[in-house]
């Protein structure tokens, strides 16, 4: 076989994990572990199925947006059926939405992901069929954000559960989430039952996501109340960015489909965020950092989250250099990189969810973000480290970056999608000579 032919990856192990992981449209994260719908997770993954079955690519997003609350919020965890072997289930969220759901949100990435679905669609008129209808919606829920989470118009929005980050258990939340009081009721981990406890949260961790969860409840999820009240409530730099980022896409995709309504509040939005985000830039960090509206302190510990503006289109030249050096000596910093929390701090444990393992949705998004502000090689290098984690340790959910090991749930959906659309190929060269990696073209980078 020529060696060009050689496959990166195992694309038929990849397809399989989607395949085994399809619930009826939907595909669960993994078995047991997480055995719903969730939402960033699902907007990766349909990114996966697109590279060999569209249709099944656009349902994924369909049923995503049949669990959409009136008011816009798109829940993070849609319950699809028996609900008996995930806790906490709909009943401690108790949001009696028609699809059971949570009733907190997860990154915006959806119009980022549908804009390059669309891009990438080989069916245009199947793509424009089933993106289209989706478009308001999208509008809706991105409208929700900034109504609902940034009631001031401060450009910044705000955030009332780890969970909600997608990076639950980040160090950086540690500080406003000792402020939260634990629950004083019992109940049963089921997460433990699946992972070994030194790769998941703490309980103490647990029983402050399950005040938080009770909260939301007990105040009949009125956005008021939560935003005066609510004992958790951080500017994370992860969603800010990844909602401009989203906002962006999505003011394209009106432009494409033709959809005025809302698009105005899209765009002012957008341009509050550009002028309020130097706020969260770190001098001292060289990066963005979260902070903790209750205390008005900034989250000084560098995790993912504190570059992903770079992905963003975000950070003005001399930060984007800056944290490009960062990048740079933080994979030097573990075997195989990009850690989500840097390994110089102290806070770094390498298998802890969160705290320190390699996600490669996030790395991905980065990488896209390095070759976006002039740094290909650092893109590559990303990638390069990406299938090496795939291809010793397999498809898990996240990656101990020093001894480069499987962690979380094992034959996991985002990690088979990102594998299938940004590992499986190479970059080609404009010519076989060229030693100039600026040069690069990634086909996977549109
Ligand atoms: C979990 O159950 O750990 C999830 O991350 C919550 O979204």
């Amino acid at each position: 076989m020529n060696p060009a032919d050689t496959p990166l990856i195992d694309v038929a192990a990849a397809r399989a994990i989607l395949e085994a992981n399809d619930r009826d449209g939907h595909t669960v994260p993994t078995d047991g572990l997480y055995p719903f719908q969730w939402s960033w997770d699902s907007a990766i993954t349909a990114l996966g199925w697109q590279t060999f079955d569209e249709d099944r690519a656009w349902r994924e997003a369909e049923i995503m947006f049949a669990g959409q609350w009136d008011n816009g919020m798109l829940p993070h965890i849609l319950f699809h059926g028996n609900a008996e072997s995930y806790f906490p289930g709909p009943d401690v969220w108790g949001s009696g939405t028609r699809i059971p759901s949570s009733a907190i949100s997860q990154p915006a990435i959806w119009a980022t992901t549908l804009r390059m679905m669309l891009d990438r669609a080989s069916d245009r008129e199947l793509a424009e069929s089933r993106l289209g209808p989706l478009v308001p919606k999208l509008v809706d829920y991105h409208r929700w954000w900034y109504r609902e989470r940034d009631p001031e118009g401060t450009g910044l929005i705000v955030s009332y559960h780890p969970w909600e980050s997608g990076m639950d258990n980040s160090p950086a939340w540690d500080k406003p989430l000792a402020a939260v009081p634990e629950v004083d009721w019992s109940y049963e981990r089921r997460d433990l039952g699946h992972v070994d406890s030194d790769q998941r949260p703490h309980k103490p961790e647990y029983d402050r996501y399950l005040y938080l969860v009770d909260f939301y409840k007990r105040h009949g999820f009125d956005s008021q109340v939560i935003y005066d009240e609510c004992p958790y409530r951080v500017i994370d730099v992860a969603l800010v960015a990844l909602l401009h980022r989203a906002s962006m896409d999505l003011i394209e995709l009106c432009r494409q489909f033709g959809v005025s309504d809302g698009l105005e509040d899209i765009e002012a939005a957008v341009n509050r965020t550009r002028t309020a985000i130097g706020s969260l830039w770190s001098e001292e960090h060289a990066c963005f950092l979260s902070q903790d509206t209750k205390t008005n302190t900034a989250l000084d510990v560098i995790t993912t989250a504190t570059i992903l503006p770079l992905f963003a289109d975000l950070a003005t030249d001399e930060q984007a250099r800056r944290m490009h050096d960062l990048i740079g000596e933080w994979l030097d910093a573990s075997t195989v990189g990009l850690a989500s929390t840097h390994p110089a701090s102290p806070l770094f444990e390498a298998k802890r969810y969160w705290r320190g393992p390699i996600w490669l949705h996030i790395n991905w998004m980065l990488a896209l973000g390095a070759a976006a502000t002039g740094r290909p090689d650092l893109s590559e290098r990303l990638r390069d480290d990406a299938r090496r984690c795939v291809n010793e340790a397999g498809f898990f959910e996240y990656f101990d970056p020093v001894a480069v090991a499987g962690c979380g749930g094992d034959r996991f959906s985002w990690t088979a999608a990102v594998a299938l659309y940004w590992l499986a190929t190479p970059c080609r060269r404009p010519s076989d000579t060229s030693s100039d990696s600026s040069r690069l073209i990634d086909d996977s980078q549109r």
